[in-house]
């Protein structure tokens, strides 16, 4: 099939950031605030440069690309995200801010003079700091410095300390200028597809609300120890997790779901009892109530099976929040863009975490889901057409020109 324009566009873009963090396998790891991220931000704004765009950084390394000048008020920011998950598609984040720069370049073509600004946030994946929309999160002030104290990297270095290696202040300068957020990206989910729609208004954005709990038990040796004297910290991980899948099957009827995606085992050995054990919950929810009640049961449950167990344990808030609802009037101008177009469309909420949600309390944001294929993400074998992005990108060209008519 011949490309557009804008589909020849994008596809030269995807192919300048495909060798980064690609896997041999296909895929591709792109933790934040790594070199692999560093590198996605360098693409990004040597591509915005060479299509004609003036670009910048902010004090936390998210980067930004426009056509307007410096000092520009009441812009219209088109964002999300360069990094990955660990074995992640080279879609989920990078599909948006490769369709803000397609955008861009649609409004110059047609000479339609709109303020807008293309951002690439920094650490929106929670990967690999265990909280997730750091970037959009500094920026905009969102993120609590709670939050942002508390966080470190899979090897435990502070978030803080790689800041401070970048020469990044976290607290130097919020975003300027900025009137309202729009962001397209994958569903990541199937109901696009069943449904046959092409394009997705966003309603709301589900909370995640993340803990940490430690187990410990005692580590002994595995032929020595008798069975009935052991404090096995992983088999009462093993309940702890069956736990949070119960509380997640409770709470399916209001869409709410509870994941353990992370286990720490010490000393990870065969021949040893565990001693200590730490898992990453992820519980999320669009219904704050239906979230807590969760958390609640699953504080219940590891209460009673680590005192049977006799295994100690801690279980801690590392990021929570709130669920986030999206401005009506941009849901319901996105709908007629679709209309006008001829792209079925439906209005739905999402249960991933975006960068929307750092902006959603501050300014009007509105979100567009693309299809992907299976509704598979968070998988090296997450797909999507760029007939699909370009079905975005004219969805908020559409937007954008009949505000201007
Ligand atoms: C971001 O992809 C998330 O974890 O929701
Ligand atoms: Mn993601
Ligand atoms: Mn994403």
């Amino acid at each position: 099939m011949e490309l557009t324009t804008t589909g020849s566009l994008l596809r030269e873009l995807f192919a300048r950031f495909a060798p980064i963090g690609a896997l041999p396998g296909g895929g591709v790891t792109r933790l934040a605030y790594t070199e692999r991220e560093d590198e996605m931000h360098a693409c990004f704004r040597d591509a915005a440069r060479d299509l004609g765009f003036r670009v910048w950084t902010d004090c936390v390394g998210n980067s930004y690309a426009a056509g307007f000048p410096e000092g520009t008020q009441d812009y219209t920011l088109i964002g999300s995200h360069l990094d990955s998950v660990i074995e992640g598609g080279e879609y989920d984040g990078v599909a948006g801010v490769l369709a803000g720069l397609a955008v861009l370049c649609e409004l110059r073509e047609r000479r339609i003079g709109t303020p807008v600004a293309v951002a690439a946030f920094r650490c929106e994946e929670s990967s690999n700091f265990r909280v997730c929309t750091v970037g959009s999160g500094l920026v905009t002030g969102t993120l609590e410095d709670a939050v942002l104290r508390g966080a470190s990297d899979r090897q435990g270095v502070p978030l803080l300390r790689h800041l401070e290696c970048y020469g990044f202040d976290p607290h130097a300068a919020l975003l300027r200028g900025c009137a309202r957020y729009l962001e397209l990206h994958i569903e990541q989910g199937r109901v696009l597809q069943e449904r046959g729609c092409e394009i997705g208004v966003v309603s709301a954005i589900a909370a995640p609300h993340r803990f940490l709990l430690r187990l410990r038990g005692m580590a002994e040796h595995s032929g020595a120890t008798p069975m009935s004297l052991r404090r096995d910290s992983l088999c009462a991980a093993a309940e702890a997790i069956l736990a949070v899948e119960r509380a997640g099957l409770s709470e399916a009827v209001n869409d709410s779901v509870a994941t353990v995606g992370c286990v720490e085992n010490r000393p990870n050995v065969m021949n040893a009892v565990p001693g200590e054990t730490t898992l990453q919950i992820d519980l999320r929810g669009i219904r704050e109530d239906s979230v807590v009640r969760m958390e609640n049961a699953v504080r219940r449950e590891v209460e009673a099976l680590c005192a049977r167990r006799g295994v100690g344990f801690t279980l801690d808030a590392v990021d929570v929040k709130h669920p986030v609802l999206l401005d009506e009037g941009l849901q319901k101008r996105l709908c007629a863009a679709a209309e006008a177009l001829g792209l079925p469309h439906m209005v739905l909420p999402s249960g991933a975490g975006h960068d929307a949600m750092s902006f959603a309390e501050l300014c009007p944001t509105g979100m567009v889901f693309i299809p992907c294929r299976d509704g598979v993400s968070h998988n090296v074998h997450e797909h999507t057409e760029l007939s699909q992005i370009e079905n975005g990108v004219r969805v908020l060209v559409r937007l954008l020109a009949a505000e201007q008519a």
